[in-house]
């Protein structure tokens, strides 16, 4: 049921923040400082002895596994490799059987996916799936795993699936971090605190819908849409992109914003809409020096920054604000306009948003 919502999609960007709070529920427990996960707890020495972790995944659910890699490496220490479920299982991949291997999907239909866990268990692999549909092929398939709790997505574009795998899989980092030594004490404690402030500041952040709207009815005859971040939201430009690529048919590029000089540069016109993921956090400086070179060439900026910012103001022709946050949890906060942004250009398209042509909500052929 869409309840009071005209779409599936808009109703399930709006359930973000009870969906994330469904994710930890039980397991975050921040006044005893730990985190609870069955499912990491029983292989824990699984997780800690491994040399390397490969996660693999399609689509929305790949773009997780990127942001992940960002949270792992930095939290825990272990090296990520994050690969197309569909690349991996035909290239003839390395994998040890000391190697944890997390596969990513929200159906937990994926044929790719589900091919690729087979490969990895094969050469003796320990597979962690992280799946939305309870009783899915792939969470049946994997050694053990985590589920999102997202409940039913059923709008094709992928919302809260996406923030719920992020929650899941931080809350698997820091779990790690702990046990590893490679996090202190007040930073973990500071971590958590933080992670429970998450669906209240997603609140927040869905309360400029009403300005996303007016943003999207100015950049919605675009032909063409840039979207670009660093660090922690590179993967959140991919995303970004994504969600609009397939529900607006405009197409749009993701890009770390500083790969702009290698060549998407040469796009940039006063006709060019560009997305930078600019919070306070992480690199500030240098994705405002890449909006002047934006800027510079006439492109149009929409800047996603933090609350109360005006150095970005100043340049951007439109910003849209998301409260302030730790930088390994700023993507479940930038992601939310980036959605509302694809959401409100298709509709003012007529695009049918809940069931895009071509595409449907589990890939279970190859
Ligand atoms: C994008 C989208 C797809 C899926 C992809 C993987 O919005 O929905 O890109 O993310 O097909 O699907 P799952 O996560 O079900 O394996």
């Amino acid at each position: 049921e869409k309840n009071n919502f005209d779409h599936f999609m808009l109703k399930e960007i709006y359930e973000q923040p009870s969906a994330i709070t469904d994710t930890y529920r039980g397991r975050l427990q921040v006044d005893a400082g730990l985190i609870r996960m069955a499912g990491v707890d029983d292989n824990l020495e699984r997780f800690l002895n491994a040399k390397r972790i490969v996660i693999v995944a399609c689509g929305t659910s790949w773009h997780a596994g990127l942001v992940a890699e960002y949270i792992f490496e930095d939290l825990a220490r272990i090296p990520v490799e994050v690969e197309y479920a569909s690349e991996f299982r035909y290239r003839n991949p390395i994998i040890n059987s000391d190697d944890v291997v997390i596969a990513i999907s929200q159906s937990g239909e994926t044929a790719d996916t589900m091919a690729a866990i087979k490969l990895a268990k094969e050469k003796g692999a320990f597979v962690f799936g992280v799946c939305n549909v309870v009783g899915s092929s792939i969470s049946r398939e994997t050694h053990a795993g985590a589920y999102t709790h997202a409940g039913p997505e059923i709008g094709v574009a992928s919302t809260k699936a996406f923030t719920t795998q992020i929650t899941v899989l931080t809350l698997i980092a820091l779990k790690l971090a702990k046990a590893k030594g490679t996090i202190s004490n007040s930073d973990f404690h500071m971590h958590l605190r933080e992670l429970e402030t998450i669906p209240g500041k997603v609140e927040l952040a869905l309360e400029s819908n009403d300005h996303i709207k007016k943003v999207a009815d100015k950049y919605k005859d675009a032909r063409n849409c840039l979207y670009l971040g660093r660090g922690f939201n590179f993967p959140v430009a991919l995303e970004g992109a994504l969600k609009l690529k397939e529900i607006s048919y405009i197409h749009a590029e993701g890009y770390p914003a500083a790969e702009m000089k290698h060549g998407p540069i040469a796009l940039i016109d006063e006709e060019m809409p560009v997305v930078v993921i600019a919070t306070r956090k992480g690199h500030y400086e240098k994705v405002v020096s890449n909006i002047q070179e934006i800027k510079s060439r006439q492109g149009k900026i929409i800047g996603i920054v933090t609350e109360g910012d005006t150095s970005v103001r100043d340049l951007a022709d439109y910003v849209i604000e998301v409260p302030d946050t730790i930088e390994a949890l700023t993507p479940l906060l930038t992601t939310i306009p980036l959605q509302l942004l694809s959401y409100h250009i298709a509709v003012m398209l007529g695009k049918n948003v809940d069931q895009p042509r071509n595409l449907a909500k589990s890939v279970t052929v190859e």
